[in-house]
């Protein structure tokens, strides 16, 4: 269980990336969903204790994060965004330096390391340098290593961005298996929607919805999306050059023989929704 409380982050720079959000983070794969900037990786750092906040509390399973630190530390696995495996090393040589780097000997982290390995599917490849993998087995070593601590906590920040769909699916399925609760942050809702059962979204340092997947979409329910770049057109939202009015279904072919674009529903809809406009 975490719990966060009135968190606020200002960085030096005066930038104000977290702004004062407090929320229980209690199921076993919750997802922070939110666009570039979001403040998703300030928020996954102060929980695990790698930045500190400007004001407010975070306590992990009763533990303080700034107080406590490095209790927490002993609890936990952080993948950071945008981690890569060291090139020339194997991902055998990546988990067992992990482990023993934790702590565990020689032994169990072969042990371990070996274990998760063949749990992931990555055995086949436990002696090949990372530099010969693909993008998607490079970031199963992280998940690995995840695996193989047998931590209470599992941070993981967007680990599947830039990997294409078939990659995500093999990283969403190595996810699945890992044990102990897991946060994740992401861009892609249908990542949200096929790994969690509880999405926080935050825009801008503030968290704008709470829920599952079908009841932040509800108020979507048998809608499209209507796009037009006519200047004449009326529309209730408008970002940039575009126009967007949201339609029924049975309206599709009308609006689309009026020169509409008709598009399925995604995440960028909960955005404007909530007037976040979309290209700040
Ligand atoms: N070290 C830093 N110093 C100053 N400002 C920062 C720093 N790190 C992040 N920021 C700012 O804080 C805000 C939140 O950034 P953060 O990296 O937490 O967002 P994010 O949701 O993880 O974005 P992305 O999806 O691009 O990874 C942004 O305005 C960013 O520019
Ligand atoms: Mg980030």
């Amino acid at each position: 269980m975490i719990e966060i409380k009135k968190l606020d982050k200002r960085y030096g720079d005066g930038n104000h990336a977290l702004k004062g959000i407090s929320f229980n983070i209690d199921k076993r794969l919750t997802t922070v969903i939110g666009r570039n900037g979001a403040g998703k990786t300030t928020l996954m750092r102060i929980l695990s204790t790698q930045l500190l906040q400007s004001s407010g509390t975070v306590r992990i399973d009763g533990l303080d994060n700034i107080t406590d630190a490095k209790e927490i530390r002993k609890k936990i696995v952080s993948i950071p965004q945008e981690a890569s495996p060291i090139g020339y090393l194997t991902p055998m040589e990546h988990l067992k330096m992990y482990l023993c780097a934790r702590g565990m000997s020689l032994g169990d982290s072969t042990i371990e390391a070996s274990r998760a390995l063949k749990e992931l599917e990555l055995w086949h490849a436990r002696d090949t340098p990372a530099d010969m993998l693909s993008g998607g087995m490079k970031r199963k070593i992280f998940v690995a290593m995840a695996l193989a601590a047998n931590a209470d906590t599992i941070f993981l920040d967007e680990p599947t961005t830039g990997l294409d769909p078939l990659s995500r699916i093999e990283v969403w399925s190595a996810i699945k298996m890992l044990r102990g609760n897991i946060i994740l942050t992401t861009h892609y809702m249908e990542e949200a929607a096929e790994l969690s059962e509880d999405v926080i979204m935050v825009e801008s340092g503030k968290v704008l919805a709470r829920g599952t997947v079908e009841s932040l979409l509800k108020r979507f329910k048998g809608m499209a999306r209507a796009e037009t770049s006519s200047k004449g057109a009326k529309s209730k939202y408008v970002i940039g050059n575009t126009g967007i009015t949201y339609i029924k279904l049975s309206e599709a072919e009308k609006y689309a023989k009026a020169g509409y674009a008709i598009k399925p529903i995604t995440l960028d809809d909960l955005f404007i929704m909530q007037g976040v406009d979309i290209e700040s």
